[in-house]
């Protein structure tokens, strides 16, 4: 089971906190349980592992099987909220470099979450001659990223396979009603896989956008899913026995004692996705209104010979988050070399475990002496239920410190920005004055 250890950060902080911000957290949790807060029509994720949709559920399965079995690559086409929990599960249960490995299912694709045109005639090149299916996601069913990306894709199925054909291989993940992607694959015949009404993109990864293609990937749903319900249960508890709470208080608090930036840090490789999941997830939930910590990333311990120098002595503006895994179940052991020329034969018998834990302690250690608070993840095992267990962990402390920073935790107005400059210059219906407009600026 996940557990928190909030001891390396408390130092920190000059007074008691957790007494004066118990009603906030009592306020803010009764909005996440029962509504009445901010951006409350997007509140189902936090009931889902429990609620969730079991006849879609089986058919996830079903389809995840078919794709198994007629499919030797599986193209996700999806950007932010509607990829990055599946990469991150992907990689971090089945391995970065499972596209390389030797299995029995699919390798799996993720596209249509930039613009590079490169990026795109990899992936087909990649694809070549082989069979394969798409699972094209997006919420809005507008998004322009993954929009253009599943044109070329829906163009390649058709032409291997005949229209009729390619249809039966398109698996669309998008609204219950409106949208372009649900009037296409109305029209068409994909099968569909709903997003809920009341579950945003980055609290979405436990429904169908991040189910189909982990399970095509091999991962155990139920375990996953039985993960976040085990969290979803020791979530609604109301006091500082969850660990929600803790860590919601004590980034809220450091936040408030000047930490700027929350580095998220793990020492497996294998976690970078999710670490890319969560700065989504907290990035897109809290930076608005001119507040809210910055979350960043690390990989430790290559990062410790980059940005380790900055951590340990540059502006005392951060605060880290690090996620411990247990011990890997098949562990290497450091050969003994008889002529020992590396002088390494003091680690000679140690697991690389081991290893990596003397170097987490001192890291602990060093950071915290430097300035920087620490907050401890630990997970007692790396599968699917620790999974399930840590993401349902995460968008919950989302949810309460949305609240506690008193903004919307639901919403991303900030987005649109961007991608109004984007369709005016693009030369979109509707955007033509102001595509003029921006013109002049930029010459
Ligand atoms: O969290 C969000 O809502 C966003 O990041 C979306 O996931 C992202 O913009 C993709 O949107 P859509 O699924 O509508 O294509």
């Amino acid at each position: 089971m996940l557990s928190i250890d909030i001891s390396h950060a408390a130092s920190f902080l000059p007074l008691p906190y957790e007494a004066a911000l118990r009603p906030r957290l009592e306020r803010a949790a009764g909005w996440l349980q029962n509504g009445g807060g901010k951006g409350s029509d997007f509140i189902g994720w936090v009931t889902l592992p429990r609620d969730y949709d079991r006849g879609e559920y089986a058919r996830i399965l079903a389809a995840a099987k078919k794709i198994q079995g007629d499919s030797k690559a599986l193209v996700v086409i999806g950007i932010g909220g509607s990829y990055l929990g599946a990469r991150g599960v992907i990689e971090c249960l089945c391995s970065p470099n499972y596209n390389l490995k030797k299995k029995s299912t699919p390798n799996i694709y993720f596209i249509g979450n930039g613009l590079s045109s490169d990026a795109l005639r990899e992936v087909i090149e990649l694809i070549g001659d082989d069979d394969f299916s798409v699972n094209v996601i997006s919420k809005s069913g507008t998004t322009t990223e993954p929009a253009v990306a599943f044109r070329f894709f829906r163009e390649k199925l058709e032409k291997k396979y005949g229209k009729a054909e390619a249809a039966k291989r398109i698996y669309a993940t998008t609204d219950a009603h409106k949208g372009a992607l649900k009037s296409l694959a109305d029209q068409e015949g994909y099968e569909e896989f709903v997003v809920p009404d009341n579950i945003g993109g980055r609290y979405s990864v436990l429904t169908a956008v991040g189910l189909l293609p982990i399970a095509v990937a091999g991962v155990d749903l139920d375990e996953l899913m039985g993960g976040a319900q085990e969290m979803m249960s020791l979530c609604s508890k109301n006091d500082y026995n969850n660990p929600a709470w803790q860590y919601a208080a004590m980034r809220h608090e450091l936040y408030r004692q000047g930490k700027k930036v929350e580095l998220l840090a793990c020492f497996e490789p294998a976690f970078r996705f999710m670490a890319e999941w969560w700065k989504q997830l907290y990035g897109e939930s809290e930076g608005k209104e001119e507040k809210g910590l910055f979350p960043a990333s690390v990989d430790f311990t290559a990062d410790l010979h980059s940005m380790g120098q900055y951590i340990q002595q540059g502006e005392r503006m951060l605060m880290e988050t690090v996620v411990r895994f247990a011990p890997a179940e098949h562990q290497m052991i450091v050969p003994f070399d008889e002529v020992n020329g590396d002088g390494l034969n003091f680690l000679a018998g140690k697991t690389m475990d081991f290893i990596n834990r003397q170097a987490m302690d001192g890291t602990l250690l060093a950071h915290v002496e430097g300035g920087v608070p620490n907050i401890i993840l630990n997970l007692d095992e790396n599968n699917a239920r620790t999974m399930g267990q840590l993401i349902y962990f995460f968008e919950y402390a989302c949810g309460l410190s949305g609240y506690l920073l008193g903004v919307n935790p639901f919403d991303q107005p900030g987005v649109e920005a961007y991608k109004k400059n984007m369709f005016a210059l693009l030369g979109k219906p509707g955007y033509e004055e102001m595509g003029e407009e921006l013109r002049k600026r930029l010459r």
